[in-house]
C-alpha cells in the first residue's frame, strides 16, 4: 500500500487569491483545523511578502504539532533568512523554495540565460539546505519549461540538498495525459530521482486541476499540492476535497493509494476556510457544496430512499456532512413527500397525500425549496376541520405610497362566487372590510400577527388572526407566499369557525 503525502498550501497559495485576506490569528485557526484534518504538511506563508505573513509562519510553526510546518522563498537570500527565521519553532520545519525556469519567465521576468538559473537554484537550494533539513524545490512554470532544462535543474537540485522536487503548473496549462508523460520523463531522466519524493502542485485555469493532480500521481508522484475549496490564485489550486475523496473513492483506479486525511473533518474544515476567507462555496461544488449529497428529482429520490447507492457514489458521513438531503422542490414526488410528512409526524392516507401532493407541487412552482416548516403548514391546513362556509376564490389589491389601498376579494360561498369591493387603511384593511361586505357580519379585529414560515424572499407567510364575532372570540390562521392572500384566508379560517 502506497501513501501520498498532502502538501496543504491553503494559507499560502489560497490566501493569494484575490480577496482571501486572512490575518495571522485565522491563518492559525485554520491551521489548527488542518492539523485536525490530517494534512502532513502546512504551508503557512510567504515569510518575506509581508510582516503579517512572517507573523503567520511563525504561529503556526509554534503551534502545530503534527506534520510538517513550511515557509515559501524565492531563490533569494533575503526570501531564505525570513523563512528560515519564521520557521524557528517548528517541530518540523520545511523550506520550500522556487525558480521559475521556463523560457518566457527567463526572458521577461529575469532577463537571464538558462545557465544563471542553474547557479541561482544551485546556491539558494544549498543556502536553504544550510538551515533546513527538510528543502522542497519547485521550477515555476515546469510544464511550459524545455524539457531537458528541466532534467538538469530538478537533478541540480536534488544533487544540493532538496528532499522533495516540485512541479508546478503554475498557469494551468497542462491536461492529464502530458501531466503523466511529463512525470514518467523526469523520472525517466533525472539520474539522481529516487533520492527526493516527486510532487505535483496545479491550478485550475482550464479546471483540470484535480484531474492533473490526479494523472501525477498515477505516473509516479508522491505528494500532491492542493487548498481547501480549492481556492487560490486565479482560477484557484487543485481542491483538497476532491483529491482526496477521488484517491478513496476510486481506490480501484488509483492503485490503492492511500492518504492521511481523517476525511470526517473534510466538512468542517471547508466551513472554515469559507466562513474566515468570505469565500462562498458554489452549491454544485463537488464534496462540499449545499447539493454534493441532496437529491431533488423524484425519481432519484424514489432510488435513494430505496437504495443510497444508486445516486451517490459517497457517504456523506465519511466527509462529515450527517446525511444525504432529500431536497422537496417542483422535481420531487409523492414518495418522498410522505416520507417526509411521516418524519415531521404526519400520517395520511393515500388519497390525503394525492391532496397533499397536488397543494405541494402548486407551492413548489412558486418557491425554490419547500422546507420542512413549508410541510408542516400544508400538513396542518389538510388537518383542520374541511366544512368551509366561506372560501377565499381571489382577492386583487391595489396599494402604494400616497393611495388609498383598495382591495377587489372573491369568495366562494354556498357554491356561488360572491364579489365585493372596498377601501382601507392599509391593503389588509382594505381586503377585510371587503370581506365584512360579503358576510355581512360585523368582526372585530383583536390580534393580527404575521411572521416568515420559512428563509428567503420566496418564503411563506404565515398569518395568525383573534376576532370577536357574535360574541365569541375566534382565531383563525393562513399561510400562503402572498401575504395579503394569507391575511384573508386567516380572517376567513376565524369566521368558518361560528
Ligand atoms: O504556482 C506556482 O508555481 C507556485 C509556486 C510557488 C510553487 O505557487
Ligand atoms: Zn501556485
Amino acid at each position: 500500500m502506497d501513501k501520498v503525502i498532502i502538501f496543504d498550501t491553503t494559507l499560502r497559495d489560497g490566501e493569494q487569491a484575490p480577496g482571501a485576506a486572512l490575518s495571522s490569528e485565522q491563518k492559525l485557526e485554520i491551521a489548527y483545523q488542518l492539523e485536525n484534518l490530517g494534512v502532513d504538511v502546512i504551508e503557512a506563508g510567504f515569510p518575506i511578502a509581508s510582516p503579517d505573513d512572517f507573523k503567520a509562519v511563525d504561529l503556526v510553526s509554534r503551534s502545530i504539532k503534527n506534520g510538517s510546518v513550511c515557509g515559501l522563498a524565492r531563490c533569494l537570500k533575503q526570501d531564505i533568512q525570513a523563512a528560515r527565521d519564521s520557521l524557528k519553532k517548528a517541530k518540523h520545519p520545511r523550506m520550500h523554495i522556487f525558480l521559475a525556469t521556463s523560457k518566457i519567465h527567463l526572458k521577461y521576468k529575469f532577463k537571464k540565460p538558462q545557465d544563471q538559473i542553474l547557479d541561482l537554484a544551485r546556491q539558494a537550494t544549498r543556502m536553504a539546505r544550510n538551515w533546513c533539513a527538510d528543502i522542497e524545490f519547485s521550477p515555476e512554470d515546469a510544464t511550459r519549461t524545455d524539457r531537458d532544462f528541466l532534467f538538469r535543474v530538478v537533478e541540480t537540485a536534488i544533487a544540493c540538498g532538496a528532499r522533495t522536487i516540485n512541479i508546478p503548473d503554475t498557469v494551468g496549462y497542462s491536461y492529464p495525459q502530458e501531466i503523466h508523460s511529463l512525470i514518467e520523463d523526469i523520472i525517466n531522466n533525472v539520474p539522481n530521482i529516487n533520492k527526493a519524493v516527486l510532487s505535483i502542485h496545479c491550478h485550475d485555469d482550464l479546471g483540470m486541476a484535480v484531474a492533473n493532480s490526479l494523472s501525477a500521481v498515477l505516473a509516479g508522484c508522491r505528494q500532491v499540492h492542493c487548498t481547501i475549496n480549492g481556492i487560490g490564485e486565479r482560477a484557484g489550486n487543485a481542491s483538497l476535497e476532491e483529491l482526496v475523496m477521488a484517491l478513496k473513492t476510486r481506490r480501484d483506479a488509483f492503485k490503492k493509494i492511500t492518504t492521511g486525511i481523517n476525511t470526517k473533518e473534510i466538512f468542517r474544515t471547508s466551513r472554515l476556510v469559507s466562513t474566515l476567507t468570505g469565500f462562498l462555496v458554489a452549491p454544485n461544488k463537488a464534496i462540499v457544496g449545499k447539493n454534493a449529497f441532496a437529491h431533488e428529482s423524484g425519481i432519484h429520490q424514489d432510488a435513494v430512499i430505496k437504495k443510497r447507492s444508486t445516486y451517490e457514489i459517497m457517504n456523506p458521513k465519511t466527509v462529515g456532512v450527517d446525511k444525504s438531503q432529500i431536497v422537496l422542490g417542483k422535481h420531487s414526488g409523492s414518495h418522498a413527500l410522505s416520507k417526509r410528512l411521516e418524519k415531521l409526524g404526519f400520517k395520511f392516507s393515500r388519497e390525503k397525500i394525492g391532496v397533499i401532493f397536488k397543494q405541494f407541487k402548486r407551492l413548489a412552482d412558486k418557491k425554490k425549496e419547500v422546507f420542512d416548516d413549508d410541510l408542516i403548514a400544508l400538513a396542518e391546513e389538510e388537518t383542520k376541520p374541511k366544512h368551509k362556509n366561506y372560501e377565499l376564490a381571489s382577492i386583487k389589491v391595489t396599494t402604494g405610497t400616497n393611495i388609498t389601498p383598495e382591495a377587489i376579494v372573491k369568495i366562494r360561498h354556498r357554491n356561488k362566487i360572491c364579489e365585493s369591493s372596498s377601501s382601507g387603511d392599509g391593503p389588509v384593511d382594505a381586503c377585510y372590510r371587503a370581506v365584512d361586505k360579503i358576510t355581512k357580519i360585523k368582526v372585530r379585529l383583536i390580534n393580527y400577527k404575521i411572521e416568515a414560515i420559512t428563509i428567503g424572499k420566496d418564503a411563506q407567510g404565515l398569518v395568525r388572526v383573534e376576532v370577536s364575532a357574535r360574541g365569541r372570540q375566534l382565531s383563525g390562521r393562513g399561510s400562503s407566499t402572498d401575504i395579503l392572500e394569507a391575511s384573508v384566508k386567516a380572517y376567513l379560517d376565524a369566521l368558518n369557525k361560528i
